[in-house]
């Protein structure tokens, strides 16, 4: 099959009304892909299916057009459609219960997200597309009641690290008070489900050789969206037991696989080589994360909502752990792009200036999720085998225009992107307002900026 070559743009148009400002790229979630990519693909779903759950009917999936949560799968390295493992979530649950779920994606389509990711789902009759934000409670009080929700899954987030260092107000906006929001609603509306979706990052570093870390350890995150995280889980804890809401909470490693939106490690890193550019490595590379493919978290969510117990947390593990240098190796030898001498290396892997702070690495332990039946199935070389082949076709096409994304450090507002060098220039020129400011940490602003006498 060949890759196609151009998005067609549905309506509304690529600017969503907004002013472009120079030298941005504005992203549009709602511009589709070619119909004939749909037409051409069958349609596949995941592999756990349990006994549906007699009280719950009516899920609302917050941030369903992001990544993790909406999928069909394709093997291209094997040049055909076939089943493989299972579709993510949003898919899964109105494919696989689709006499027993309704299921209501509530998403705001932030620069990250595209309705490609949900389209072969507009048929379903069990499906429903809601615009809305989590920051608006008026907006969740409608939904919840227009659909008559009774379980949530609450996914919706800002998500990228590498963003929270200069945009941090938004952090705590979404994942903190969003979170607030829909808890409130949900306390409101009355819910027999709401499972919440955290991180791995909420526990911070954990030193090599220390043991993983169980549920019950503490949380001692060190950056801005990880904090953000962790204090979300608060409130989810004060609303169990002040309110006793049916609360789950689930902590998962590092997620990978296609449709994800191509600031993230892999998919960016795929990207760069798909344009034959250099893979841009923070600081020196040696940070270590544990990966899940996104088809085995969806059987593992899927095993939390139907065995999982009400007021539990659950750890989503992999034992996949793998360096950022690591990454790029294998990744080279997937394009067969010679990198065994340190000449041959430095042509494709540049290192850049670091994270303010990079934690080295996390380790969490599943074994309590593991009493319930689960254990991730995808061999990461596979997984990234699949991936690579996904964006080989899709990549170019599925979000826009994804130049600036591909930047050591881009900043974000909305669905405007730029370079972190043209904002720094537009702010110079006085060309953005000071909450416009997504100042970018990286580690040398940090120092110069310690040097003047100066904190954060
Ligand atoms: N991707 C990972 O590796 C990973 C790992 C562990 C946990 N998580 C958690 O999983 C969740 C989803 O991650 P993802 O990778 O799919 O993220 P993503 O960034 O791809 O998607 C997030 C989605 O949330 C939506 N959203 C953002 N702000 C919103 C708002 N105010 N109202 C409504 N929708 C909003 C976005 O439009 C987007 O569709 C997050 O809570 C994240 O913290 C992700």
């Amino acid at each position: 099959m060949s890759a196609i070559a151009s998005p067609d743009i549905a309506s509304p148009g690529d600017s969503f009304g907004l002013k472009q400002r120079r030298n941005s790229t504005i992203l549009n979630p709602w511009s589709y892909v070619k119909s004939e990519l749909w037409t051409q693909a069958p349609i596949f779903k995941g592999t756990t299916k349990f006994e549906p759950l007699p009280d719950s009917k009516n899920i609302l999936v917050t941030g369903g057009a992001g990544f993790m949560y909406v999928d069909r799968d394709f093997c291209y390295w094997k040049s055909q459609w076939t089943i493989h493992r299972a579709c993510w979530f949003v898919r899964h649950l109105t494919l696989t219960y689709p006499n027993n779920y309704n299921v209501v994606s509530f998403d705001k389509l932030d620069y990250c997200a595209t309705l490609n990711n949900t389209r072969v789902l507009d048929d379903c009759p069990n499906f429903k597309f809601e615009q809305g934000d989590i920051t608006s409670p008026s907006d969740v009080k409608k939904c919840l009641r227009k659909h008559n929700i009774d379980t949530i899954f609450h996914f919706a987030a800002q998500s990228h690290v590498d963003l929270s260092f200069g945009n941090s107000y938004q952090f705590t906006n979404t994942n903190v008070y969003g979170t607030h929001v829909l808890l409130e609603r949900a306390r409101e509306h009355g819910i027999n489900r709401f499972i919440h979706i955290s991180t791995d990052e909420v526990y911070g570093d954990v030193p090599i050789g220390a043991a993983d870390l169980a549920e019950t350890s503490i949380l001692a995150p060190t950056n801005p969206y990880s904090a953000s995280k962790a204090a979300a889980e608060m409130m989810v804890n004060a609303y169990r037991s002040s309110f006793k809401l049916p609360l789950i909470t689930i902590r998962a490693n590092n997620v990978y696989g296609p449709h994800q939106f191509p600031e993230k490690i892999i998919p960016k890193f795929i990207m760069l080589l798909e344009r034959r550019k250099k893979l841009l490595v923070h600081g020196d590379g040696t940070p270590t994360r544990r990966y899940l493919y996104a088809a085995d978290i969806v059987d593992a969510l899927d095993t939390i909502f139907h065995k999982g117990q009400l007021g539990q947390i659950y750890n989503i593990a992999s034992k996949d752990e793998i360096s950022n240098v690591d990454i790029c190796h294998r990744l080279l030898d997937i394009y067969d792009l010679p990198h065994q001498t340190k000449e041959e290396l430095e042509q494709w892997v540049e290192h850049t200036e670091d994270r303010p702070f990079n934690d080295h690495r996390y380790a969490t332990d599943g074994s309590k999720l593991a009493a319930l039946g689960w254990e991730p199935k995808t061999d990461f070389n596979d997984g990234l085998r699949t991936t690579v082949d996904w964006y080989r076709h899709f990549g170019e096409i599925w979000w826009g225009d994804i130049s600036r994304v591909l930047t050591p450090f881009p900043v974000v507002a909305g669905t405007e992107i730029w370079t972190k060098e043209e904002h720094d220039a537009l702010l110079s020129d006085g060309e953005l307002g000071p909450e416009e400011n997504g100042t970018v940490w990286t580690k040398k602003a940090l120092n110069n900026l310690q040097a003047s006498g100066g904190t954060v």
